[in-house]
């Protein structure tokens, strides 16, 4: 038997200003997203934003249902409508804030597994890191792949 170890790494900001421009547009595209969000259920109103290789932003927002399953997480939203309308760029960033009553969370709100996976599919399709960046009242956090928030990405069978 061999122990192994996976390292992951991200960075902490403990004030938006601190980000680089464009990921502080990715950041505020992600709170502002957060008006989107139909949570009649949760109340938990998650927005997201999307970076294109050519800079393009697609925001989204969590969409629920009475159906539970039909609804779809923020991520997924923006990611898959930045996919479906731009099929010819890479997503090369997300964003995501969340909140209730327009009060965004006080630690960064994670993205779900499932969310995750696609975000792995989409980094796998182009072959560049996807940044992940997640957005809090109290502090923001990056990582500057989905590797280091789904270590042993599943890749094809
Ligand atoms: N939600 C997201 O939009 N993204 C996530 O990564 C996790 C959860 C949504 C789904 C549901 O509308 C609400 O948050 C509560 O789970």
């Amino acid at each position: 038997m061999t122990g192994k170890e996976i390292k992951i790494t991200y960075k902490e900001y403990s004030k938006p200003e601190e980000l680089e421009k464009e990921d502080l547009d990715l950041a505020k595209a992600a709170i502002d997203a957060m008006s989107g969000s139909y949570a009649p259920y949760s109340s938990f109103n998650v927005g997201a934003a999307v970076r294109l290789s050519d800079g393009t932003v697609v925001k989204g927002a969590n969409q629920e249902n009475a159906a539970f399953p039909s609804g779809l997480c923020a991520e997924r939203t923006a990611m898959f409508s930045a996919a479906a309308l731009n099929p010819d760029k890479d997503i090369v960033g997300i964003a995501l804030a969340a909140g209730t009553g327009g009060k965004l969370t006080a630690k960064p709100a994670t993205p779900c597994g499932a969310c995750r996976q696609v975000m792995a599919q989409y980094q796998t399709k182009s072959g560049k890191p996807v940044s992940v960046i997640m957005v809090g009242a109290e502090c923001i956090w990056k990582f500057d792949r989905v590797d280091d928030i789904l270590p042993l990405i599943f890749d094809s069978i």
